[in-house]
């Protein structure tokens, strides 16, 4: 990917993908991937493995475990990885919002603890990132968050049911500039459709993107989905607070917000509701 993953701060960055069969080690080829359609698998990229410190590596021996999963790519033992959201977060009756590409967690853990009534599920590909946001979750105390390393378009579909989440966020996601690469851009028609699967009636699709070519791509997808209303983005946080159930404020700045308004790029914010 080319945000994170394919700067000079990311050491985990996606290669070229093989498209050949060998490359895909066994596992189904995208075309067994149902509700994704013609989103690309991530299992088709080999990774950089990213280096974490020595205490971020106690920090994740030590939480991982309970406040960590990774996601199973293995086609036989994959089956059944639909997580039980009241066991894992040691409580029931609270909402489920999902973070797609939480980068290193910084509006993650900047939000956590405005919204303690749901349950936080940050995803993410880059282990760096996750070892960043767990040293942040277990120094600042946040209980209410957990994380899923993989690609979160299979997350999505294999480890949540449909209709469970009052919500789902994507900020800033990765932009593949070049045209050949807009396939592999986390909003389309078909990611858009699973979205639309796992939120229930009411839930909330929140984008932001500082990349105008993404942004006018998005224009282009926001009614593509029929179980997805379109609500735009009423500037004014009262008018949001009223329309949706969940914090729509990111509450900080993050790196890679910042290098977008260092470059004066305009910030997009896109909402929608499940029908
Ligand atoms: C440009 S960064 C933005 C990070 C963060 N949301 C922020 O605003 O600072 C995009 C992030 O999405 C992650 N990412 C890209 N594709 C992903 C995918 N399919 N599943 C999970 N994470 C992904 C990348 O590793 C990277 O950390």
């Amino acid at each position: 990917m080319s945000g994170m993953s394919t700067t000079e701060n990311s050491p985990e960055s996606p290669q070229e993908p093989d498209s050949s069969r060998a490359a895909h080690r066994g596992r189904p080829l995208q075309t067994e991937f149902n509700d994704g359609r013609d989103y690309p698998r991530l299992g088709s990229f080999s990774f950089r493995r990213g280096t974490l410190t020595d205490n971020q590596e106690n920090t994740w021996d030590e939480n991982w475990p309970h406040l960590g999963r990774v996601l199973d790519e293995n086609p036989v033992t994959a089956d059944d990885q639909v997580i039980d959201l009241d066991d894992w977060f040691g409580r029931t009756g609270h909402d489920t919002i999902v973070e797609i590409g939480s980068g290193t967690g910084t509006s993650t853990a900047a939000m956590a603890p405005l919204e303690t009534d749901h349950n936080i599920v940050a995803v993410e590909i880059y282990r760096p990132g996750l070892a960043k946001l767990l040293g942040s979750v277990v120094r600042g105390g946040i209980t209410n968050v957990r994380m899923v390393k993989g690609d979160g378009v299979e997350v999505l579909q294999r480890m949540f049911a449909p209709c469970s989440l009052a919500g789902v966020r994507v900020y800033f996601p990765d932009p593949w500039p070049k045209a050949r690469h807009h396939k592999r851009r986390i909003i389309q028609t078909g990611t858009l459709h699973l979205i639309a699967s796992r939120l229930k009636p009411g839930g909330i699709l929140h984008v932001a993107t500082d990349h105008a070519d993404y942004a006018e791509w998005i224009d282009e997808l926001v009614n593509v989905e029929d179980d997805l209303e379109y609500l735009g983005w009423p500037d004014d946080p009262a008018v949001r607070d009223e329309t949706v159930p969940v914090l729509t404020d990111r509450q900080i700045i993050t790196k890679f917000e910042g290098k977008g308004l260092d470059k004066e790029h305009v910030i997009r914010e896109y909402l929608w509701r499940r029908r």
